[in-house]
């Protein structure tokens, strides 16, 4: 009975070799595996066994169908890859087709403008300065001529920095602007040379904080690109040309600017410019609120208390600086409603630009 059962597994296995498409498989699969097969003959007929044999007949009939079966897969698996490899030969490959988009970063909205900023002062002779964002009491305000009590300074609008030491009226604090880097960049330059201090023509971007009540017009943190000249003979036309030339380069050739009066304690004269709304071109729009006209920055000529503390003789230079808020720009540009959108890190919004 035994060898009986492993005749019956050779003649499957030989059988199995001649199959070469899925049409003899399921052939084979009747004759060696169905249920007129020899092996299930061998349960159908396992009362017609010995008793003391029946135990050793059912394992080894298990063993051959088991076996039949393992081969059966291997088979199929075996046959699929001829086909696979048949029909890989077979078809051709259409290189005309489009290829998949491979889903590519990009620039946050506030860097391109940022870059913009850089690109038309670049050409102008301005170098980029960076500066620090932890300041002290006395760069982010002191050493730029704000009076002692000024509101800037009072606790609604400064981040400041807890020490174990007590720094007295000395505190740090996150920049509230970038206008402390001007005493920086002019106290490195005027180091170099302090008898004849070299011009400086710089400009200074970074992230600036203030402790606002965040709000679609208010963020308590956002860019700001400063400027900053500084030599002989520099007067309040260089501003007003350097400053239109900017704008017109940045916003186009056709745009105008005007400058008002304005205040800030480390410029004298200061002035605030705007351009020509450039959505409605002056006519009044709800971008511009019906004015014409929008605020793009503040400016003025250095205060010669701040070209003194930055080690310029007032006496003999001049200078004007600049500042200007580049997510203020975007949302013009793209008439983005909400501030908010900008540090929110919400693809949505950023996938836009
Ligand atoms: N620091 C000013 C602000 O934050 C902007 C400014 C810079 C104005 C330089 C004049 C000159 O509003």
């Amino acid at each position: 009975m035994l060898e009986n059962i492993e005749e019956i597994k050779q003649a499957g296995l030989t059988a199995l070799v001649e199959v070469k498409d899925e049409d003899a498989l399921n052939q084979w699969r009747v004759t060696h595996l169905g249920r007129s097969s020899a092996i299930m003959d061998v349960f159908k007929n396992m009362g017609e066994v010995p008793k003391e044999e029946r135990g050793a007949v059912g394992r080894a009939a298990n063993q051959v169908k088991q076996a039949l079966e393992a081969a059966l897969t291997e088979k199929m698996a075996a046959l699929h890859e001829v086909a696979l490899q048949r029909s890989l030969g077979e078809e051709h490959l259409d290189v005309t087709l489009p290829g998949r988009a491979i889903p590519r970063g990009r620039l946050h909205p506030v860097t391109q403008t940022l870059r913009e900023i850089y690109r038309v002062f670049a050409d102008m002779g301005f170098q980029v300065y960076r500066s620090r964002e932890v300041e002290t009491d006395e760069f982010n305000f002191q050493l730029l001529n704000f009076p002692p009590h000024h509101p800037a300074r009072e606790m609604q609008d400064s981040f400041y920095i807890k020490t174990d030491e007590d720094r007295g009226d000395n505190p740090f604090l996150l920049r509230t602007h970038t206008s402390p880097g001007q005493i920086h960049a002019m106290r490195e330059f005027s180091a170099t040379d302090p008898e004849n201090p070299p011009p400086v023509r710089i400009i200074l971007p970074g992230m600036c904080y203030r402790y606002e009540q965040v709000s679609a017009r208010y963020e308590s943190q956002f860019t700001q690109v400063e400027g900053l000249a500084v030599g002989y003979k520099i007067t309040f036309s260089d501003l007003k040309g350097t400053l239109s030339d900017f704008a017109r380069r940045m916003f186009g050739q056709d745009v105008q600017a005007r400058f008002r009066a304005s205040h800030f304690p480390f410029t004298e004269p200061s002035a605030e410019m705007d351009i020509e709304c450039f959505l409605c071109g002056g006519d009044g729009c709800s971008v511009c609120k019906g004015t014409g006209w929008l605020e793009i920055l503040g400016c003025g000529m250095v205060h010669p208390i701040v070209l003194e503390n930055g080690g310029y003789d007032p006496e003999r230079y001049t200078g004007f600086a600049f500042g200007m808020g580049p997510e203020r720009i975007t949302m013009l540009r793209h008439r983005i409603e909400d501030i908010r959108y900008f540090w929110a890190n919400d693809l949505r919004f950023l996938e836009q630009f």
